[in-house]
Order: C-alpha cells, then structure tokens, then sequence
C-alpha cells in the first residue's frame, strides 16, 4: 500500500531530478507528504501549505478520500463528483466588485434576480478541491504569463480567473487591461508580480476566417487547417497555456483550405466532415505544441467542451424551450445532453493520448460532464444585447437566451478551481 503511493515521485524524475540521492530525497519527501496528508485527514490543506513552500514537489498527485473508503488507493479524480448548494463559501467573489467584469457574463448587472446559481460547491468524490487561494497563484505566476488560448468560453474563463485573483490587490494602480494586437490578445498585468494572465482569441485554434476578434461573424466559416503560426507565435513561449475549441466547430462540414484564403476564391477548398476536419486542426495544434513549446518549462491544459442547453426536451421541459428561466442544476446523476458531443471528447482524448506518447504532457480539464447539470448557470437573457432586440423577441425571450456561455460569478470559477488543483499539482 505504502510503496504503491510512493511511486507517484516517477513524475518527479521527468521533472529533472536524476540523480539517485535526489531522487532517494525525494521519496522521503513525498513520504512525508503522503503521511501529513493522511495526519490531516481528507482535505488536504497541510498538503497545499507544502506545495506552495516547495515547487519542485508540485507533481504529487495522491490525495486523501473524504468519503471514507481512505483504505483505496487510486488516485483521486477532481472531475468525478457532485453539486452541493453552498451560500456560505459561494460565490468566490462578487459581480459588482471585480474590477474587470466582462457585460457578456455579468448576469446580475444585466437584471438576473435569482442569484442560487452562484453558491453550488463541486464536491469530488473521494477528495475536496483545494482551497482557492488567490495570493498562492500569485506568487506562483511571478514573473511568468498564464495564457488562455480559444474561443469565448475560454474567454469567460480567463475572466473568472482574474476576478478570483485581483481582488487580493487592493490598490488599482498595481492591475491592468491591456489590448494588444488587434485585440486578439488580452493581458491582465498585475505588477507587483510582474505576472500576466492573458486570453488569445482563436476559436478554432488553427487559422480560421473567424479569427478577428471583435468582426467574427461570418456567413461562411473557412478553416486554414494546417496553419497556426499566425497566432501561435504570441503563446508559444507562455509558462501556463490554457486551451479549448469546440463550439465553433459545430456543424456537418467545415470548409477547409490548404493554401490561402485567396485560394477560396478560385475553388481551391474542400467541405470536410467536421470531425475529420476536428481531428486534423487538433493533429495541427500537436505538432506544434509537441515541436515548439519547451516542456520543461511550459504546463499545458486542455479544456474540455463546454455543453450548451439548447433544447427543454433532454430535461423534461418542450423541446422549444431552453436554458431561459432554469433556476435549478439537473440533478440526475452523469446527466448528458445533446450539446456535448461524445465523438468530439474522444477525438481530443486521443490527441493528448498521442501527445503522452511522444513525451508532451497536455492535462485534460473535463469539465464536460460536471458542467452538463448546470442549465441554470447560462446567462439566457441577463447579458449584453449587441443587437437591438424586436417586439417579436422580447415576447418569446426563449428566442434570444444565451444557453451558450456563462454567469460569474458562477460555474467558470470551478473550472478555475480545478486547473488551480492542478497547477498546484492535486491531481
Ligand atoms: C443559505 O441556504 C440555507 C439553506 O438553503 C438557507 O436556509 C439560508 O437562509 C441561506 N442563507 C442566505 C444568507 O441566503
Ligand atoms: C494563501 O497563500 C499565501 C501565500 O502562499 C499564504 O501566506 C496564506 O496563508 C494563504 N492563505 C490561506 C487562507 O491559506
Ligand atoms: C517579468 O516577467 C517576464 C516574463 O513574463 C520576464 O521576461 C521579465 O524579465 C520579468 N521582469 C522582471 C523585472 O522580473
Ligand atoms: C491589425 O489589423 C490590421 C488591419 O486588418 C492589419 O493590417 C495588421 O497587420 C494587424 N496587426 C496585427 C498585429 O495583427
Ligand atoms: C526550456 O526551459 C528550461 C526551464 O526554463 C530551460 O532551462 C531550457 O533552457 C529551455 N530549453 C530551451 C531549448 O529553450
Ligand atoms: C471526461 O469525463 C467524462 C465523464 O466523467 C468521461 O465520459 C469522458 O470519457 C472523459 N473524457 C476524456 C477525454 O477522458
């Protein structure tokens, strides 16, 4: 039992430690820390405390059960588990105070008035997420850049993550927005770190007609499906890289080109099955990632698909009908809609298999089924408009509700617990 958790410090030899004294070091260390973590019983806050004082044990993976049956010994998975109503640890922070709030997201501001989507704790199955602590991560990104790289999912979640962090920097001067590169690029500074948490737009991750951050609504989408320079060349030397892509992906085909946009315009391009096509921008995105991002010093995630709630019927209400109005998560256990597409998971699954295989570690983030129960959590019609609503809209808001994104305070703050859990190294 003892040796099996021992041998998690395999993942610190692949983290430079080679010599046979460090090494030997290293398993009395880790030792210690499996036995502090079963002195404090469960939650593993001691553990935390010795993760932050000591990078180089950053990769520990083992943490206590809280539900009893300490005795087994897999390792523990973040993503297994359930919603708990929580009013008193939730929200994390609060809509009006962030500084950086984004109108897309900002449920409250924008007229939502039942506000229990924001006090659900997720609850792991047989551990606790660690405790948020914004400081912590600080100190962590000091002179580094966590990039998010995607699509506006990715995006709601980068704001969550600078809500759930500037809040420990009181003074205004020391936080910062800066647009750079046509805006495809994001920087929140925070100074006194010399730290950045930025988001890269790129929704199909490779090159795409789609790829303006602000004009991206096009008729015809057009994927370059070999290219990803323009964009990768403005993340690649980031320390924490954060990606997804899905939902832009969601249609039978995808116009695909090899050459240039130019091409399209004398026929040069063919309609793709979207998976097929998935699996080649992904295969595109590896071979960066595997060739031009340094490992050693770079930590990838991969963000798994965000599911929509589009049609009542998958939970019991009309099919006409949607997110709007949803005040309650779905709470029948590994609940799973239509929005999420299964082949999609697997096709990524197999990318970062792949990855692994030649040496590049990518960490999935699958926030896919936790996140498929809460239909409540969209931001439906409490958001910005960017376009003015008809008479006929505003009479059936089924029609113009967002059961895409959204509300934060809210579920992106747990996505951002568990990439914390594993920047941190809980799993
Ligand atoms: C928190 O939730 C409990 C149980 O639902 C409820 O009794 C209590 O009034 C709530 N507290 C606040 C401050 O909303
Ligand atoms: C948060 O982390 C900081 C820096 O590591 C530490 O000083 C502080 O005690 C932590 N706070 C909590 C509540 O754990
Ligand atoms: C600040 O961080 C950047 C990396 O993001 C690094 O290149 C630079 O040297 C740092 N500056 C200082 C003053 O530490
Ligand atoms: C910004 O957009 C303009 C006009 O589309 C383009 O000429 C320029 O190269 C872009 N700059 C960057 C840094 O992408
Ligand atoms: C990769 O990063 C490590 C750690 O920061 C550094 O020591 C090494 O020189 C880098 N390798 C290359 C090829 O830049
Ligand atoms: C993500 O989690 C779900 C549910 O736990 C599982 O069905 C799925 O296979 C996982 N995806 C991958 C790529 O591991």
């Amino acid at each position: 039992m003892a040796a099996k958790k021992v041998a998690q410090p395999v993942v610190l030899v692949t983290w430079g430690l080679r010599t046979p004294f460090i090494s030997l070091l290293a398993i009395l260390l880790a030792c210690l820390v499996v036995a502090a973590v079963y002195l404090t019983g469960n939650n593993g806050w001691l553990l935390e405390g010795l993760i932050v004082s000591s990078t180089s044990f950053s990769s520990t993976t083992t943490i206590g059960s809280s539900s009893g049956n300490s005795g087994s010994d897999h390792k523990c998975n973040l993503f297994v588990g359930k919603w708990i109503y929580d009013n008193v640890s939730y929200p994390l922070y609060s809509e009006r105070q962030c500084s950086f709030m984004s109108d897309q997201v900002a449920c409250e501001k924008f007229g939502r008035k039942d506000l229990d989507y924001q006090h659900w704790r997720w609850q792991p199955d047989h551990c606790d997420l660690p405790r948020f602590n914004a400081t912590a991560l600080l100190e962590r990104l000091r002179g580094k850049r966590l990039v998010y790289v995607g699509d506006s999912l990715n995006r709601g979640q980068w704001v969550s993550m600078v809500c759930l962090v500037e809040s420990v920097i009181q003074q205004p001067k020391l936080k910062s927005l800066h647009f750079t590169h046509n805006s495809s690029l994001i920087k929140f500074k925070a100074k006194e770190y010399n730290a950045t948490i930025e988001f890269y737009w790129s929704p199909l991750l490779v090159e795409s007609n789609s790829d303006d951050p602000l004009m991206h609504r096009l008729p015809d989408r057009i994927v370059r499906i070999q290219e990803i320079e323009k964009h990768a060349r403005y993340w690649t030397d980031a320390d924490i890289l954060v990606f997804n892509t899905y939902l832009w992906w969601k249609r039978t085909y995808m116009k695909t080109i090899w050459g240039s946009f130019e091409d399209v315009e004398h026929g040069i391009y063919k309609e793709v099955p979207m998976l097929r096509s998935y699996e080649m921008a992904l295969k595109t995105w590896s071979d960066w990632v595997e060739i031009h991002v340094n490992h050693t010093k770079t930590k990838m995630f991969f963000v798994s698909m965000s599911p929509t709630h589009q049609t009542g019927d998958e939970w019991g209400k009309r099919r006409e009908e949607n997110c709007y109005s949803e005040r309650w998560p779905i709470m029948k256990e590994e609940y799973w809609g239509r929005g999420s597409n299964k082949n999609m998971m697997g096709i990524v699954g197999d990318a970062l298999a792949k990855l692994r295989d030649r040496g590049v570690d990518v960490k999935l983030i699958n926030i896919t089924q936790l996140s498929e129960y809460r239909k409540e959590a969209h931001p439906s019609i409490y958001r910005k408009q960017w376009d003015a609503l008809t008479e006929e809209q505003l009479r059936n808001p089924t029609t113009y509700s967002d059961c895409n994104h959204w509300c934060l305070p809210g579920l992106p703050d747990v996505w951002n617990e568990l990439l914390y859990a594993h920047i941190f190294g809980f799993s």
